[in-house]
């Protein structure tokens, strides 16, 4: 899919590929005339084709997911919705929020609101690692490759880590900060913390 729209741009009329994230990365790939000298070329096809992935998986089907489910949470749980409506009205009266202004809303809703959502419906529900050498994690001693699931969403929901109110949505919990809200400080996984 991506190597179509790559190629798509490639085709494109006229020398500009465009203004955007791909278009920037094909000026910087794509040799051009200076003179007698091509300018060196600073990202390979395949480069691009990895930067594209990690854009629209690792960047942008996670954010677009996270705003879902906190749309969707806001819409299960009116009075968070009417938290956040007074805050942002409160902080911006009828402006537009904009990138600049936007961590005016960290007070209440915002980041309590989206901390929750990541540890209640997180994007990011697992991940892997392979132990390099023989170790142990406390108890458990593993031996040199062994592969590991690390299940964000089963941990985010264990009461012994985040309390008897786990499995209720709770903005509040992250109230005195993401270190304080479970019973060890690095509880939230699912992002980067
Ligand atoms: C709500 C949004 C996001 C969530 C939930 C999220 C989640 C995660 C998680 C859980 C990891 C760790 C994976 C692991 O170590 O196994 C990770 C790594 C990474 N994320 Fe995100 N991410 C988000 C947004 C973004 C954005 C916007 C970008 C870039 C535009 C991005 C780029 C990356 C990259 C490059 C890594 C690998 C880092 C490394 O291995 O050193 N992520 N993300």
């Amino acid at each position: 899919m991506l190597v179509q729209v790559i190629q798509s741009r490639l085709g494109s009329e006229g020398s500009l590929y465009g203004s955007d994230l791909l278009g920037l990365r094909l000026e910087a790939c794509i040799p051009t005339e200076h003179g007698d000298q091509q300018q060196q070329i600073s990202l390979s096809m395949d480069e691009i084709i990895h930067e594209c992935k990690t854009f629209i998986f690792a960047g942008h089907e996670t954010t677009a997911l996270l705003l879902t489910w906190t749309v969707f949470l806001l819409s299960v749980y009116p009075e968070w919705q009417e938290r956040l409506r007074k805050e942002v009205l409160r902080e911006f009266g009828k402006d537009n929020p904009s990138g600049d202004n936007l961590s005016k809303l960290k007070e209440m809703t915002m980041v309590l609101l989206v901390l929750e959502t990541l540890r209640f419906y997180g994007p990011a529900v697992f991940t892997q690692r392979k132990t390099m050498t023989g170790m142990a994690a406390g108890e458990i001693e593993t031996p040199k490759g062994l592969g590991i699931i690390i299940p964000f969403a089963i941990m985010h929901r264990d009461k012994k880590v985040w309390g008897d109110d786990a499995d209720e949505f709770n903005p509040l919990r992250f109230q005195n900060g993401v270190t304080k809200a479970a019973k060890v400080p690095h509880a939230l996984l699912s992002t980067h913390n």
